[in-house]
């Protein structure tokens, strides 16, 4: 499937297949929002077999919000277009601080309890391992919220 260049906006690319409706989610992009969104799935790469695009027009986002798809896809690139052109280009990093995006999963944590937005600090990138600042344990798996 061919899916168009975009003039501007966000091109998210490289990312692992499967995962393109969980980096709308971590990007708060949902059907309110207007301008187009293209996600291509298990578009065939000579880099990595499958891999999935998210194409999202006339919106900017800044680094820090577009390094959490990094929580689920460590390959995923992100450009830039204006005016059709690729102007930058740059791997997401895991941050050291993951803030607001996350669900603790101790069901006892306040986190879980009272209106407080999360947050977690790395302890380990490869396996994936999140500290909650509230209740101090590592979390078992990624819950978005
Ligand atoms: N792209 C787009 N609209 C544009 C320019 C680029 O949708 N106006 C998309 C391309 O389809 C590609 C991604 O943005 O998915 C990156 O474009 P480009 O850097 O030109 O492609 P590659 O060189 O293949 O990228 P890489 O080296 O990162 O694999
Ligand atoms: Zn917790």
């Amino acid at each position: 499937m061919k899916v168009s260049k975009i003039r501007n906006g966000i091109v998210i690319d490289h990312i692992l297949a499967g995962n393109a409706l969980t980096v709308l989610k971590i990007l708060g992009i949902d059907s309110s929002y207007e301008n187009t969104v293209s996600t291509i799935m298990n578009s065939k790469s000579e880099k990595v077999g499958k891999k999935d695009i998210v194409k999202i027009e006339n919106r900017e986002l800044d680094k820090k919000e577009l390094d959490m798809i990094s929580l689920i896809s460590d390959s995923a690139t992100v450009n830039i277009i204006k005016n059709y052109e690729v102007i930058e280009k740059y791997d997401v990093e895991i941050p050291d601080v993951i803030e607001n995006v996350l669900i603790c999963t101790n069901p006892g944590c306040v986190s879980n309890h009272e209106l407080v937005s999360t947050r977690f600090y790395l302890e380990s990138k490869t396996p994936i391992k999140l500290r909650c600042h509230y209740c101090e344990r590592l979390i078992s798996g990624l819950k978005f919220k």
